[in-house]
């Protein structure tokens, strides 16, 4: 046998893919740098800048030298904060060392997974999903079981929990609303999988990165149900609630034994989260209910905008209930979404995100963010009308 190369990478990442979301933004310039006018729908960042008082925080917080090795799982109070926080808005009832600070949502997730996949292991996940999570699950060398949402919702969500499991199942992705269908799930389904987890004694990753953001409906969090707390990693993230993508702020919230393993990938990846960010963190915290109901109202006339203007050109598209993304078939125009999306950037100049990214499930649609301005949705709207001449 010849001998193998010691250059070579870990196999734990044969699996995992490189998003594939950049190759849109790689084509948008491209056009943009060739002086075309493209409708950008296809992001999935807030449309307001911070506010005033997080960026101030964290001047002052530098200013203030906050700029020194921090407790790696995240300061006393900022993780007081979170605490209150917590109860307040999930009902979820946690001490100071039932949560930490992490770089963004994403690491928060990715530290989950990490810390309860083993290799052969499976994970059901609702499909279509956000596109990463197929990769933080077969990084772990586990294997991602896909459950088709609609499916779930039409037969009953546990029976087709039940249909997708395999007796080497150990954990349920679970994010409500989510990304990119912009679906929530209701009191009534969050039991249902809520009772299927303990039943199959299951571990729950719960991801409430749009826990602001429901129109219809209220956000429950999994974790707050009874018996669920002790199987259940809930992550969260400052980026959408708080127009802080860039601030790469998130944090978990996890009993024992599942908080000392995400201690430790913390502490190995980062080191925690940067000192005046935390800081900033603490000051985000204390924006008001009245200000982030203000911009879910934003976000609600701008959906409703970008759904009108879909459904007028034939795009059929029932009003996402939560996060900030429409969803609609658009076999009208290819049933490949890889083929529409290109279709519809080439001869409208509108950016989607092909609805095949998000695993087999989302074929047949395209993803329309409208984080955006509402003279951005009208200018798309007029270009979906000129497509349809
Ligand atoms: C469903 C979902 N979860 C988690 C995240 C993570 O966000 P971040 O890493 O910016 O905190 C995102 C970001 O787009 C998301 O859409």
């Amino acid at each position: 046998m010849p001998k193998q190369s010691g250059i070579r990478l870990a196999k734990r990442l044969d699996e995992v893919g490189f998003s594939d979301i950049v190759q849109i933004r790689n084509k948008v310039m491209e056009l943009r740098a060739a002086g075309q006018q493209v409708h950008a729908l296809h992001g999935g960042e807030p449309y307001f800048e911070t506010p005033e008082p997080i960026k101030y925080a964290a001047v002052k917080a530098l200013v203030e030298n906050y700029t020194h090795y921090a407790p790696s799982s995240g300061v006393m109070p900022l993780r007081e904060a979170l605490v209150k926080k917590l109860a307040a808005k999930n009902k979820i009832k946690v001490t100071t060392d039932e949560v930490i600070a992490t770089v963004g949502g994403s690491q928060a997730l990715y530290a989950a997974f990490q810390a309860v996949l083993d290799p052969g292991d499976d994970a059901l996940v609702f499909s279509p999903y956000w596109t990463p999570i197929r990769d933080l699950v077969t990084g772990t060398q586990a294997r991602p079981l896909l459950v088709p949402t609609t499916t779930a919702r039409r037969n009953g969500i546990r029976k087709t929990l039940e249909q997708f499991s395999t007796p080497n199942t150990r954990a349920i992705y679970y994010n409500t609303p989510q990304n990119p269908s912009g679906l929530v799930f209701t009191r009534a389904e969050a039991e249902e999988v809520a009772a299927f987890a303990k039943e199959r004694d299951l571990i729950v990753i719960a991801d409430e990165a749009y826990e602001d953001l429901v129109y219809e409906g209220e956000h429950v969090s999994i974790a707050s149900l009874p018996g669920m707390l002790e199987r259940t990693i809930t992550c969260y993230t400052f980026s959408k609630t708080y127009g802080m993508t860039g601030w790469r702020a998130g944090y978990a919230v996890a009993k024992e034994p599942f908080m000392t393993a995400l201690r430790k990938i913390v502490l190995y990846s980062t080191n925690g989260v940067t000192t005046f960010v935390q800081q900033a963190m603490i000051d985000a915290l204390k924006i008001s209910e009245a200000e982030i109901a203000a911009h879910r109202e934003e976000y609600r006339k701008r959906r409703d905008l970008l759904v009108s203007a879909l459904n007028e050109v034939g795009l059929k598209c029932e009003p996402p209930a939560g996060a900030f993304y429409a969803f609609p078939n658009v076999e009208k125009i290819n049933k490949n979404s890889k083929k529409a999306a290109e279709i519809l950037l080439e001869k409208a100049h509108v950016a989607t995100i092909p609805g095949s990214v998000f695993g087999a499930q989302g074929e047949g649609h395209l993803r329309f963010g409208y984080a955006i301005s509402v003279k951005e949705i009208e200018a798309c709207a007029e270009a979906l009308r000129k497509f349809r001449g």
